[in-house]
């Protein structure tokens, strides 16, 4: 399939979803201005490794101060350098570039906030391809990792993961957010950072066993006794007070696989961990829990396979999308060594509640993403930040290429983002 059946995909499911597609269509790009953000990569600069001794800034980080009034237009020198083996990169991967230059727009209208994206990547494809499950002649296995993951590295695997973009948003709710950014909810004991939970460590802890968690994922330092130390979660009864205070930032991630072929990016928030918003994402797990088979495969009938082989990895598109091209799983259907069906599904019906808030069209043409991520003004949800006209926000915006999860990205130190107000990047009104 061409690429620019992904744009059909959709438009068609926007449409059908939300009828939001006339409006995205109709906006004039060329009329709304353009800021470029570079993007770079931060290897383990943690909220930790900020304060701690070996960074020079140290001292003036724990007073709060901005990490822009010392490296202000200093990204792409501290990615270059970041990328490559160090204290802050102990997994370099090869090849890879220090930044991104993210163009960013924003336009509303009286109903929604439309953003829009454009970046190059680095390959000359899409990272619309996500992890496989494939049959090894007796079990399904997962097929195909990130690129920080060892069993990457070392060539056990190839690289598959899709790429992403990601905003988070404060209302000036979050202590420190405009100031330090992103960097809040990046800790050591998070994957891939330094001094990684272990399973039983993680399994001991009180907060993720209240709320069911085995890993440690971004927090914010107010969930915390001591926001240096993971292990010093509060309650659940004083995390709900500093959540209906507003004390979250909201995160959307577009996702090139588990989002975009069905016209919508996820909405989650962080506040004790990087949580889902109520209800459910557009996309799961296509592994049965106990049997580790696929529970769907694709439908031969409309898309001419069951299952795709390595050879064809990087040639079409490979989505599993349940209302469109997928069927049950037959055990029974002759499988062969080598067959691969995606380890994930998408749904645009089932996605349900505030976690189904964010529509968004992404296509890849020429080495670029252009993606219009379009978030509804004024939402109620208790989990969502709400965009309003006249309102100001701080901003962090991080982009996953290449293959790569956790903090493989390039990220953004915090801008503003004003709707109808004054801020580093402003949106536009649409007539
Ligand atoms: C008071 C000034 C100051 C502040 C504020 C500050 N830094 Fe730094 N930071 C420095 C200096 C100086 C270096 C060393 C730069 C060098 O070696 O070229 C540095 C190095 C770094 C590095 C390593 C890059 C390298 O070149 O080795 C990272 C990452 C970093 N800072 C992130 C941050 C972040 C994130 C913040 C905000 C939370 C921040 N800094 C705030 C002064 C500051």
């Amino acid at each position: 399939m061409k690429k620019s059946t992904v744009l059909l995909v959709g438009i068609t499911a926007l449409a059908s979803g939300s009828a939001l597609a006339a409006s995205v269509d109709k906006i004039d790009w060329a009329k709304v201005p353009t800021s470029t953000v570079t993007l770079f990569y931060p290897g383990q600069s943690s909220y930790e490794w900020v304060r701690g001794s070996t960074h020079p800034g140290a001292a003036l980080v724990k007073t709060n101060t901005a990490c822009i009034m010392c490296h202000a237009g200093k990204e792409k020198a501290m990615g270059n350098k970041l990328v490559k083996a160090g204290p802050l990169e102990p997994m370099p991967v090869k090849g890879k570039n220090g930044s991104i230059d993210l163009k960013v727009q924003v336009a509303y209208d009286t109903q929604n906030a439309f953003f829009r994206f454009q970046w190059k990547t680095l390959n000359p494809f899409p990272g619309s391809e996500h992890q496989y499950l494939r049959f090894d002649g007796k079990e399904w296995k997962v097929y195909g990792y990130p690129k920080l993951d060892k069993v990457v590295q070392d060539g056990t695997q190839p690289g598959i993961y899709e790429d992403r973009m990601t905003i988070m948003i404060d209302d000036g709710k979050v202590p420190g957010f405009a100031q330090q950014g992103c960097w809040l909810t990046c800790h050591d004991g998070e994957r891939d950072m330094q001094k990684v939970a272990s399973k039983d460590d993680a399994a001991a802890n009180a907060l993720l066993a209240a709320i069911k968690k085995k890993d440690v994922r971004k927090y914010l330092p107010a969930s915390r006794d001591n926001p240096s130390d993971w292990k010093t979660g509060k309650s659940l009864d004083e995390i709900a007070k500093l959540k209906a205070a507003g004390g979250f930032v909201d995160l959307m991630q577009w996702r090139a696989h588990r989002s975009n072929p069905v016209g919508m990016a996820d909405d989650g928030y962080v506040l004790e961990y990087r949580n889902s918003d109520d209800g459910k994402n557009m996309f799961g797990g296509n592994a049965d829990k106990e049997t580790h088979m696929p529970k769907f495969m694709w439908d031969e009938k409309r898309v001419g396979y069951k299952s795709i082989t390595a050879d064809k990895l990087r040639q079409g598109e490979h989505f599993l999308i349940r209302e469109q091209n997928a069927v049950p799983f037959d055990p029974k259907a002759g499988w062969k060594e080598g067959d691969m069906i995606p380890d994930y599904i998408t749904s645009r019906e089932d996605a349900k509640g505030s976690a189904a808030d964010n529509n968004a069209v992404g296509s890849w043409k020429n080495g670029m993403w252009t993606v219009v991520l379009v978030r509804p003004l004024n939402l109620t949800n208790d989990d969502d930040k709400a965009l309003k006209v006249g309102g100001v926000y701080n901003v962090g915006f991080a982009v996953h290429d290449d293959n790569i999860t956790t903090r493989g990205h390039h990220v953004s130190f915090v801008k503003t983002l004003g709707i109808g107000a004054k801020a580093d990047i402003q949106a536009t009104k649409l007539k």
